[in-house]
C-alpha cells in the first residue's frame, strides 16, 4: 500500500517507519522544513530507541522518505494517517485540532482516488465525523472515508508497543475503510494481536477510556503509598499483591512523584471536557486529574523533609529529570514542579538527566547540568532521584556518597535497595514506606492543602 503521515511528531515518524518495515511505500510529510530537512539527512527529532535504526533501513531500502510538500505524499495514497498534535488549549485546556483540520483541508484538495484518512492522533469522540463534514465540504467530488485508528504506543517503548501492541483498534463506519485497515494490520493479525474493528465515535473514546484509566490506577497506588507511609505498609508488597488478582492486573501499579507526559495529563482533561460538554460527571477521572497535580505540587516536600526541614542555601542534586527514562521529553515532567518549589524554598539545583538535558535547559531557570551523575552529586546535601534510568538504578552509591556533603537520598521510583543505601551510610526516603522520622512539613502542608479540589482545567498551562 501507498501510505502518506501527516506529522512526523512521536506517532508519525514511529508509525511511518514501522508501517515502512512491514513492507508499504511510506511518505512522511510535516510542515516544519526543518525538521524535514534533518530527517532527509538521517537525523531524528526526538530520542527514541531503536528509531534510528528502523528510519534508516526504511530510508535505505526506499520505502520511507519525507517531504515538505503534501501533494507529493498524497498522490496515490490508499491511506492518509494523521499524525498531527493535538495540544491542549491554553484558553480552556481541551485538545486544539486547529492543526488536524488544516491538514484533513488539505488532504482533501489532493485526493485523486479512493482514499481513508485516518486519525493517529488522540482525538475527542466526533472529531472523525467533524472531518468527513469539512473535507466533503471542501471536495464534494473526492472518493474518501474517514476512521480512527487509535494508537496506545508509550515513549521509550514505542517500537516494541508498535510491532508487539496488546490491541488494535479500528473505528470506521465505511466498509472498505474497514477492510483496508485490517488489511494494513494484517501482519499483527498472524501474530494473534487481537484487531478490534468498531465505528468510528466508539474507537475514538477507547483511546480516552484507556490512558484515564491507567491515569486512575496511577493515582490509586500514589495514594495507597500515601497511606502505607502513615500506617507503616510497604507499597511495593501492597502492589504486588493487588497485581497478583489478574483482574487487577500488576502492570501501573508503580507509586511515584506522579504522572507526566504528552499525554495522560492532557487526555485525562480532554476527557472531562468533553463529559462537561455532554452534562455527564466523571468524578474519578477528575479527582484523579486533582490527586496527580496535588502530589507534584507536594513532592518537594518529601526533600525538603528529608533535608531536616531546612533547604535553604541546601545543595540538591536532581537525579533523572524526564517525565520517565528512555526519552528526552520534558512535558508535565514531575521533576519541574519539584525543582520550581525547592528553587522558592532556597535550594540551589544541580541536576543530570542521560538525555533530557537539553530539553530541560529550555523549561528550567537557575539549574546547573552535569553528563556526569556523580560529579552532580559531589558536594551536594541531598541526592534526589526522580526518573529511573537504567544508568542512575545501577549507580555505585558508594562512589555517589563519597562525594556528598551529607548522604541523604530521595528515591521516587524504589530505584535503590533500602539495605544498599544503608550499608553506604545514606538516609534513605522512598514512596510508600513507613518513615522513620515524622514528616513535619508535609502534615502541616496536608492540613493546608484541600487536595480533594479538582483543579480549574481552564487554569492550567501548555508545558
Ligand atoms: C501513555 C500510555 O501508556 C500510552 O498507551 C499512550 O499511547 C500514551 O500515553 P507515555 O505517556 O509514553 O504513554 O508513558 P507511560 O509509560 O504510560 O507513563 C506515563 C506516566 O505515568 C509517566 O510519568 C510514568 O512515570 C507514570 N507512571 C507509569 C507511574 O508513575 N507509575 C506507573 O506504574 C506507570
Amino acid at each position: 500500500m501507498k501510505i502518506a503521515v501527516i506529522g512526523t511528531g512521536y506517532v508519525g515518524l514511529v508509525s511511518a517507519a514501522c508501517f515502512a518495515g512491514w513492507g508499504h511505500e511510506v511518505v512522511g510529510a510535516d510542515k516544519d522544513a526543518r525538521k524535514i530537512a534533518a530527517l532527509r539527512r538521517g537525523e531524528l527529532p526526538i530520542y527514541e530507541p531503536g528509531l534510528d535504526r528502523l528510519v534508516d533501513e526504511a530510508v535505505a531500502q526506499k520505502r520511507l522518505s519525507f517531504t515538505t510538500d503534501l501533494s507529493i505524499a498524497v498522490a496515490g495514497a490508499d491511506i492518509v494517517l494523521l499524525a498531527v498534535g493535538t495540544p491542549p488549549r491554553l484558553r480552556d485546556g481541551e485538545a486544539d485540532l486547529a492543526f488536524v483540520y488544516a491538514a484533513a483541508r488539505e488532504v482533501a484538495g489532493l485526493i485523486d482516488r479512493f482514499t481513508v484518512v485516518v486519525t493517529k492522533s488522540t482525538v475527542p469522540v466526533g472529531t472523525g465525523d467533524e472531518i468527513e463534514r469539512l473535507m466533503t465540504r471542501a471536495r464534494p467530488d473526492a472518493s474518501f472515508a474517514v476512521a480512527s485508528n487509535p494508537e496506545f504506543l508509550r515513549e521509550g517503548s514505542a517500537i516494541g508497543d508498535f510491532q508487539r501492541p496488546d490491541r488494535v483498534v479500528i473505528g470506521a463506519n465505511d466498509s472498505r475503510a474497514r477492510e483496508l485497515l485490517q488489511a494494513l494490520y494484517a501482519p499483527l493479525r498472524e501474530q494473534n494481536v487481537p484487531i478490534l474493528a468498531t465505528d468510528r465515535r466508539t474507537a475514538e473514546l477507547i483511546k480516552y477510556a484507556s490512558n484515564a484509566f491507567l491515569a486512575v490506577k496511577i493515582s490509586y497506588i500514589n495514594e495507597m503509598a500515601d497511606l502505607c507511609e502513615s500506617v507503616g505498609a510497604d507499597v511495593r508488597e501492597v502492589a504486588l499483591g493487588m497485581g497478583l488478582d489478574h483482574r487487577i492486573g500488576a502492570g501501573f501499579l508503580n507509586a511515584g512523584p506522579g504522572y507526566g507526559g504528552s499525554c495522560f495529563p492532557k487526555d485525562t482533561l480532554a476527557l472531562l471536557r468533553t463529559s462537561q460538554d455532554h452534562a455527564v460527571p466523571m468524578r474519578i477521572v477528575q479527582e484523579s486529574l486533582a490527586v496527580n497535580d496535588a502530589r507534584k505540587r507536594r513532592m518537594a516536600l518529601k526533600v525538603i523533609d528529608a533535608l531536616d526541614g531546612r533547604a535553604e542555601g541546601a545543595s540538591v542534586a536532581i537525579l533523572g529529570l524526564t517525565f520517565k527514562p528512555e526519552t528526552d521529553d520534558m512535558r508535565e515532567a514531575p521533576s519541574i514542579p519539584l525543582i520550581e518549589a525547592l528553587q522558592r524554598a532556597g535550594a540551589r539545583i544541580r541536576a543530570h538527566d542521560p538525555e533530557g538535558i537539553e530539553n530541560a535547559r529550555a523549561v528550567l531557570d537557575d539549574v546547573e547540568f552535569f553528563d556526569d551523575p556523580y560529579e552532580c552529586a559531589a558536594g551536594a546535601d541531598a541526592a534526589v532521584l526522580i526518573t529511573d534510568w537504567k544508568s542512575l538504578k545501577a549507580l555505585d552509591l558508594g562512589r555517589l556518597g563519597h562525594g556528598m556533603r551529607r548522604r541523604v537520598l530521595v528515591d521516587f521510583r524504589h530505584a535503590f535497595d533500602p539495605a544498599e543505601a544503608e550499608r553506604h551510610g545514606f538516609a534513605l526516603t522512598a514512596i510508600g514506606r513507613p518513615s522513620e522520622k515524622p514528616r513535619r512539613t508535609e502534615r502541616a502542608e496536608a492540613s493546608s492543602t484541600p487536595e480533594t479540589k479538582a483543579p480549574d482545567p481552564g487554569a492550567r498551562s501548555t508545558p
